[in-house]
This record gives structure tokens, C-alpha cells and sequence, in this order.
């Protein structure tokens, strides 16, 4: 596995990569590597010759400074993995070798921007299309990985892949998630035991919310049934629970196309702020 600091070096290794035909499949991750990371390679290892990952906490997708200073971080774990799961490039950039003194580019991403993550972290996809759309260039991917959990980032890089007309095709890789069904996140290293075991409600709520649409209980009662779930929870606090369609993240208020609807929640359990979603034709 080789790993690299510098973008000029990286640009001169892929080059010489797609010089011999090969496909470089590209995984960006903010680092604090876990098994949905992991799962994210592996997909790539199917489709690819070249798996190529980043390692970048990207700050100008934070809009909460504390947020970005409590970021997990651990490299040495995260290469260790990396390396057991058959990666061959690895990218860790300083953050003035990616930026420099100039990071002030805007991407406003229409609709995407006003709801849910759009909504609740102001300025966050901005951030996430900068940073995606550098690495884009920097690698030249022929494919890119993504996870479900963050769905709303999934389809910003598809608008983003669509309307600069990247030349990368974009996978969607299902979320992976612990026994009680918590998806994995680099955020749950901050949970203790007890707010690990509570946070499951948060896709108990999710499944039981889909099959209860799927029986034809109308929305509205399906959206009042999750907040009263909420309440009795001890230390989640819900923020918001809405069931959109994908293509723009709007809420419906009937479902017409089951699979172009998902049900989004981010809850709040301490200070630990985590998101997940279950598409309706899962
Ligand atoms: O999903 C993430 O970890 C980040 O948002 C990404 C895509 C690596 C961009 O910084």
C-alpha cells in the first residue's frame, strides 16, 4: 500500500496507473475508519484494479468548530485497516496541501441545501462539494463509493457527478450497523455503553415507521407516532424525523414513488449528533 502526502506525487503514481489500463475506484473518508468504511473498499476491490482512499477532515464542511475539533482522528488504526483490507493507495493531505490559502469556493446545491442536513448544518454541503470535487480531480476516478448512511451527501455527489459531468460512476453502499441496528459511524466512538444501547432506537423507529407506511397508516400519523416514541426516550433527543422524496430531499405528504422516498432522522444523544435513513423499497 503506498500512501501519500503531497497531491503532485499521488497525480504522477495514478498517472502511471491509468497509463496501464487500470480502473481506480476512489473512497474519500474523513479517517476513523470502521467496518461501513471497510465495506465501502471492498465494493470498490470488486469493481476496480485500483482501490485508492482519502484521509481528510475536511474543515470547510463543519459549520460547528467544536464539531470539527472533536472529530475522531486515528491514522495509524485507520492505515493498519486499510492495509488488511487490500487498499493500494492511500491520500493524507495537510489541510493547507489541499487549500492552501484559498478555500473560499461556494457550490449551492439548489433544494438539496434547504432541508434536513441542508437545513440543520448551514454552509456543511457547500464544504462536502468543495472538498469531493478536488479529490475528484486530483484522482480521476473511473468509480466512487459512497455509504447510504449519509444519503443527502449521496445525492449532492450526484447532482455535483451529473452537472460537472464527472466521468465517474457513483455507487451507493448499504449502511452497516451494530447488533441493535446502530448504524456504524465514526461518531459512535464517542457514545459510552448506555447511549450506545439506547441510540438503536433510532432504526427500531426507522423500520418500524417504513413498515407501518408500507400498512398504509397515513404520514402524518406515522411522523406523530415517532416523536412520541422520542419523548420517552431518556437521553436521545429526536431532531427531526421526515419522510422526503430523494430527488430534491422535499417532505411528501403521500407516497407516490416508493423508491424515490426515505425516511431521515438525526437525533442527538449527548453531544454526539447522529443521522440515519431507510429507503422505502429496502
Ligand atoms: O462522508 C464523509 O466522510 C465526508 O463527507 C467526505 C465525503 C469524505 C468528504 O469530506
Amino acid at each position: 500500500m503506498n500512501t501519500f502526502k503531497k497531491i503532485e506525487p499521488l497525480r504522477a503514481e495514478l498517472l502511471l496507473q491509468r497509463q496501464k489500463n487500470k480502473k481506480i475506484g476512489f473512497v474519500p473518508t474523513m479517517g476513523a475508519l470502521h467496518e461501513g468504511h471497510i465495506s465501502l473498499v471492498e465494493k470498490a476491490k470488486e469493481v476496480s484494479d485500483i482501490v485508492a482512499v482519502s484521509i481528510f477532515v475536511n474543515p470547510t464542511q463543519f459549520n460547528n468548530p467544536e464539531d470539527l475539533k472533536s472529530y475522531p482522528r486515528s491514522v495509524e488504526r485507520d492505515l493498519g485497516l486499510l492495509q488488511n483490507a487490500g487498499c493500494d493507495i492511500v491520500f493524507l493531505p495537510e489541510v493547507a496541501e489541499m487549500y492552501g490559502d484559498q478555500n473560499d469556493l461556494k457550490i449551492n446545491f439548489g433544494a438539496l441545501e434547504n432541508s434536513l442536513e441542508g437545513k440543520f448544518r448551514p454552509g456543511h454541503f457547500s464544504g462536502v462539494g468543495q472538498v469531493v470535487s478536488k479529490l475528484f480531480n486530483i484522482f480521476q476516478p473511473q468509480a466512487a463509493f459512497f455509504g447510504q448512511k449519509d444519503l443527502q451527501q449521496f445525492f449532492v455527489i450526484k447532482k455535483l457527478i451529473d452537472q460537472l459531468s464527472f466521468p465517474i460512476d457513483l455507487h451507493m453502499v448499504a449502511t452497516k450497523r451494530e447488533n441493535n441496528g446502530l448504524a456504524m459511524s465514526s461518531r459512535n466512538e464517542r457514545l459510552n455503553k448506555e447511549e450506545r444501547l439506547e441510540a438503536g432506537l433510532i432504526y427500531k423507529t426507522l423500520q418500524e415507521s417504513a413498515e407501518a407506511i408500507l400498512n398504509g397508516i397515513p404520514l402524518d400519523q406515522v411522523v406523530a407516532r415517532v416523536t412520541e416514541l422520542f419523548k420517552g426516550s431518556e437521553r436521545l433527543k429526536l431532531e427531526y424525523f421526515e419522510i422526503i422524496e430523494t430527488d430534491n430531499f422535499t417532505k411528501v405528504s403521500a407516497i407516490s414513488d416508493p423508491k424515490k422516498t426515505a425516511l431521515c432522522i438525526a437525533a442527538e444523544i449527548g453531544k454526539v449528533r447522529l443521522i440515519d435513513n431507510l429507503l422505502l423499497n429496502y
